[in-house]
């Protein structure tokens, strides 16, 4: 069963998402996007009132999530929350979920099943050194924390919110300061990740560069 893996991770807003859906559809693979298996548990304890940090609980729900991904749409218990889960608040409650390990390991099988032929491209934090630690591509995708805090800006607004550039920046620096710092599935790059900084580069040109790495190692 071998099913070829590309892995990006990196912190917030800073593009992997984006670059890694063009990447599968480039290659025609399968996308995995881990954050929103995170965000998802996150909105789900919200609508249950758990508390974000009752780790059995939130465990329990994250195993049992009822979830579909058609498209670009993600269905909660057959509920449209695309958007929802987009939001700040949710984000913030991801990354509290996401530092709980019995959580995090209720959502592994999960993950292990995007892997079908003929290939994945997976987004997240830990997608390289816990998730699937023997892709074949590992790449670390970063940008600055100014870069960052302004394209997360522009896709709250263009997802008609009215984000405040100070209040997001600091957002990102605690969810990052957060994801860094836990004790399981930290979020670093490791020695067999390449680095791709997008600091000062567009979407086109990130994807071109992941494409040819893909190139070298086939
Ligand atoms: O990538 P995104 O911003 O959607 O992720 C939301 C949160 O989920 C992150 O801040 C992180 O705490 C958590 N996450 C994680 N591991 C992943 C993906 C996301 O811990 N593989």
């Amino acid at each position: 069963s071998f099913v070829p893996v590309i892995t990006i991770d990196g912190p917030s807003a800073s593009g992997k998402g984006t670059v890694a859906q063009r990447v599968a559809a480039a290659l025609g693979f399968h996308y995995l996007d881990s954050g929103a298996l995170y965000r998802l548990t996150a909105l789900a304890a919200e609508r249950r009132g758990l508390r974000w940090r009752d780790e059995l609980e939130v465990a329990q729900l994250a195993g049992d999530l009822d979830v579909v991904f058609d498209g670009a749409a993600v269905l909660l218990e057959g509920d449209n929350v695309t958007e929802a889960i987009r939001s700040e608040t949710v984000g913030i409650g991801a990354s509290i979920v996401a530092a709980l390990p019995a959580v995090r390991s209720a959502l592994l099988a999960r993950q292990h099943a995007f892997a079908e032929v003929p290939g994945l491209v997976a987004d997240g934090r830990d997608m390289g050194s816990v998730v699937f630690p023997d892709a074949r591509l590992k790449v670390f995708l970063t940008a600055s924390a100014e870069a960052r805090a302004e394209r997360r800006c522009k896709q709250l607004s263009a997802a008609g919110e009215q984000p405040d550039l100070a209040a997001i920046t600091a957002d990102l620096e605690s969810r990052d300061e957060r994801d860094r710092s836990r004790a399981v599935a930290p979020l670093q790059q490791w020695p067999d990740a390449l680095l791709l900084d997008t600091t000062n580069m567009g979407i086109d040109e990130a994807v071109e560069q992941v494409l040819r790495w893909w190139k070298d190692v086939l």
